[in-house]
Parts: C-alpha cells; structure tokens; sequence
C-alpha cells in the first residue's frame, strides 16, 4: 500500500454548507465504525446477472440511437502504486445530452430520450482498463443556489473485492464552463484533487468520423487518488 503523502481536504467532507443538501444529511455526531462481517467480506459482489458484452454501450440499448454527442469514455483503476486493478465492476449513470435524468424526482423540463437510459457497466479487464460508448451529458440546474447549474459529469461506482468496498466519484469534462459556480466540484477543496476528477481529451482514441474520446483513470489510494463521495 502506498503511503504517499494525501491532502486531508482531497475528498469532499460529509457537510459542505455550499452544496445545501449536505447540511440536512450530514451526520451531526461523530461517526462510529462497525466492523464488517464475514458475509460483508466474503459475500459475492454482484448480483445474479453477469456482466453482458453490450452492457458498457450506452447507445444501443434500445432500437433506435440517443440523440446528443457520442462519446468513448475509457480508462485504468489502479492502486497506489500504479499497478492495475482487474475484474472490477465499474457502473456508470448520468443525465442524457440535454440534462435530463430518466428517473422520476428529475423534474427539469428537457426532454426525455427514448433511446437512452442513461446508464452501463463494465468489467475492468487484467490490464485495469474499462471502455463506455456513451452520450455527452447536458448540463443541469439543480436549485442549489440562484441560477445554479451542475458541471456536466458522468457518475461513476466502483466495486472491489466485496459488497463492502465500493466507491463513488463522479468524472467531469475538460474547460466546462460551469466549474467555478459548482459547489459540488468544488466540495472537493484541494485544487490538485479536484483535477484529478476532470477527465482528459484523448485524440488517439478517438474514433474518426464516429465519436470523440475521453480518458478517466481511477486511482484507489495515495497522493493521486481519485476523490470519492462519502
Ligand atoms: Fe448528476
């Protein structure tokens, strides 16, 4: 295990008074840690269904292609040290092209597209790498504060070994515009972490004439680490 230096402010704190929703739910007391149990660490990871081969293709869930811009997005999950991290679920959710989620609480009047759910996942293979096909998100207001829009950014789940370990980041775009006005981005405090949730543009997987590519690598622990939700 790595045990490189970390800012203490490079994952967001339970109660960021700028992103409203953290002062009902932040916990008021001092948390208390349970260890787990055997079931927690041993138990199987995911459910019944196995992991399809289209499953990380978010474009063609359904008869017809979602609207917006199609994009690759790709990446490594690696430790500390830099090695990979094979066989791990990677789940990806987000809002389609015109910043709409398909999910009932979502009330921003943009449309709904048919063709997409807005949702995928993927097996990382033995050299740590994942691959989406997915569509550009919108960006979205979320009434956080006067004229607040949310970034555009795809979130994203990681499980490790048991039920226990999983993480929760979100991937944001390079040059949004949005950055210096989204609490939670920058509930993320130290400016070296909060890039390291901004993906990269990647020419060379770029596929000519199909779809732009963006790269995500995923960094479990040490001064790179990617920053995760509580
Ligand atoms: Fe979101």
């Amino acid at each position: 295990m790595s045990t490189i230096y970390r800012p203490a402010d490079a994952d967001p704190p339970l109660l960021f008074p700028d992103y409203k929703a953290t002062r009902i739910r932040a916990p008021k007391r001092p948390l208390i840690p349970i260890e787990h149990t055997l079931s927690e660490i041993t138990g199987p990871v995911y459910g019944h269904e196995r992991v399809g081969p289209g499953d990380h293709d978010l474009t063609k869930q359904f008869e017809g292609e979602p609207l917006g811009e199609r994009i690759i997005v790709h990446g490594r999950v690696l430790d500390g040290d830099g090695r990979p991290v094979p066989d791990t679920l990677v789940e990806l959710w987000q809002a389609n092209a015109s910043g709409r989620y398909r999910h009932v609480v979502d009330r921003h009047p943009a449309p709904l597209d048919p063709n997409f759910a807005g949702a995928g996942r993927a097996v990382t293979d033995r050299d740590g790498r994942y691959r989406f096909v997915t569509i550009k998100p919108g960006a979205y207001p979320w009434r956080n504060h006067d004229n607040a829009w949310r970034a555009a950014h795809i979130h994203l789940s990681l499980f490790g070994r048991a039920f226990a370990q999983r993480l929760v980041t979100q991937m944001y775009f390079p040059g949004d515009p949005l950055f210096f006005q989204d609490p939670i981005f920058h509930s993320v405090r130290d400016q070296d972490a909060r890039e390291l949730m901004i993906s990269r543009f990647d020419l060379e997987q770029t596929v000519p004439e199909w779809a732009l590519a963006y790269e995500f690598d995923i960094v479990l622990r040490g001064r790179e680490a990617t920053p995760v939700e509580a």
